[in-house]
């Protein structure tokens, strides 16, 4: 009998909402596929910081570091500075845990309105650089309070890094038969994008020589995303670009409430996390209208990376299942509730072991 450990960081606003049912769905589909999870409830997070003063322990970070997985909800709350938030908990994991690639697919899903008409079939994996870039510490504020304060920030990208991403997301394009593309910005104003396309145009002519690689620039693959969302099959971007394109890409396809994030330590020296790619969202919390697909979406994930194949696809089939059969939560044009989509999402992973086939 298999047994993996996962901390699980339900964080902030909708975080919890969304992270409690996610839990049981993983474990239902577990016990049905033969193995379990041990849960580590982290109780990590703004409540903690107003208790303490911290968002998580100072030994936090060596805590996770024996775990087989991690999964957050999300970290934010209108009443605490977001640098407290983010810099307290997500940014440290990622960085800590050297979680370079962050993963971050897109479909339509069953049963969903797409934003764009022209998005039913798209098929987008964004695989953003996730610990470096504009995302730097180096910066800050200068000449304060007088009529000269500025800020800089400095952004940093490395040779090592960047082709790392590079490798992940040229790997990933060679294995889907697709072209890579290549967010950039390096028409002249950018001085970091012509080294970040030096450094993946390398990277794909050394190892894979085949492979088609299209640079477009941030600004026409946006707007190229919403008006042909089918037109690309694997992004590479960097830190900014890939966050900004990943929203994007989520509401064309019919809510950000629904797409999942892996942050991942490819080599597997250290704990992976998987997030959904939206954040607290203050303006919904506390009253059970939370889309908590981008969760379970991510959790499947989380199943594919430990190895659990069956599981993960049993944990996607099953809110597809639900989403076809038309129960969907508000953002999506639908009335269900958080709870009332989750315990469908439940019976359904019944009903995929059942007759599997049927799936
Ligand atoms: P948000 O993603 O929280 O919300 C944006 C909009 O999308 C809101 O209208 C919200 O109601 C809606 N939405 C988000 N998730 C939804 C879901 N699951 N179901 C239905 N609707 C959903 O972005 P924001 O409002 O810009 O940020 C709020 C806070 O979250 C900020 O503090 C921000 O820094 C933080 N944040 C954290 C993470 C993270 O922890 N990974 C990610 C993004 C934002
Ligand atoms: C995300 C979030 C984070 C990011 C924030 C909360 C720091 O927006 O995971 O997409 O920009 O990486
Ligand atoms: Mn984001």
């Amino acid at each position: 009998h298999r047994t993996y450990v996962i901390d699980a960081i339900p964080g902030d606003g909708i975080g919890p909402e969304v992270v409690e049912p996610t839990i049981a769905c993983v474990d239902r589909v577990a016990s049905l596929h033969g193995f379990s999870i041990d849960w580590r409830a982290r109780d990590w997070g703004s409540d903690r910081y107003r208790r303490t003063g911290a968002m998580m322990p100072v030994d936090g970070l060596d805590a996770l570091a024996d775990g087989d997985g991690i999964l957050l909800g999300a970290v934010g709350d209108p009443d605490i500075d977001d640098v407290t938030t983010l810099w307290g908990l997500l940014i440290p994991i990622r960085r800590t845990f050297d979680q370079y690639v962050n993963v971050r697919p897109t479909t339509v899903l069953p049963g969903v309105q797409p934003a764009v008409a022209d998005a039913v079939g798209m098929d987008l994996v964004i695989v953003r650089e996730n610990v470096e870039g504009e995302y730097s510490e180096a910066g800050g504020r200068l000449h304060r309070g007088t009529e000269h304060e500025l800020v800089i920030q400095e952004a940093v990208f490395t040779r090592r890094n960047t082709a790392r991403v590079a490798r992940y997301a040229a790997s990933l394009a060679d294995r889907r038969g697709a072209a890579l593309v290549s967010a950039t910005k390096s028409n002249g104003i950018i001085h970091s994008m012509p080294f970040w396309d030096e450094v993946v145009r390398d990277v794909v002519r050394e190892e894979h020589p085949g492979l088609v690689l299209e640079s477009v620039l941030i600004d026409a693959l946006a707007a190229r995303l919403v008006l042909k969302p089918r037109s690309a099959s694997v992004i590479v971007a960097s830190n900014l670009f890939g966050d900004i394109l990943s929203d994007l890409a989520a509401a064309v396809a019919g809510s950000i409430g629904i797409a999942p994030s892996a942050n991942l330590d490819p080599e597997r020296r250290h704990p992976s996390l998987f997030e959904p790619v939206h954040g607290t969202a203050p303006d919904i919390v506390g009253r059970d209208l939370a889309n908590p697909i981008g969760c379970l979406w991510a959790a499947s994930l989380m199943l594919e990376h430990l190895g659990e194949h069956a599981a993960a696809a049993s944990l996607h089939g099953a809110f597809s299942d639900v989403l076809a059969a038309g129960t969907r939560t508000r953002d999506l044009g639908g009335d269900a509730s958080t709870t009332t989509f989750s315990r469908a999402v439940l019976d359904a992973i019944d009903v995929q072991s059942a007759a599997p086939a049927l799936s």
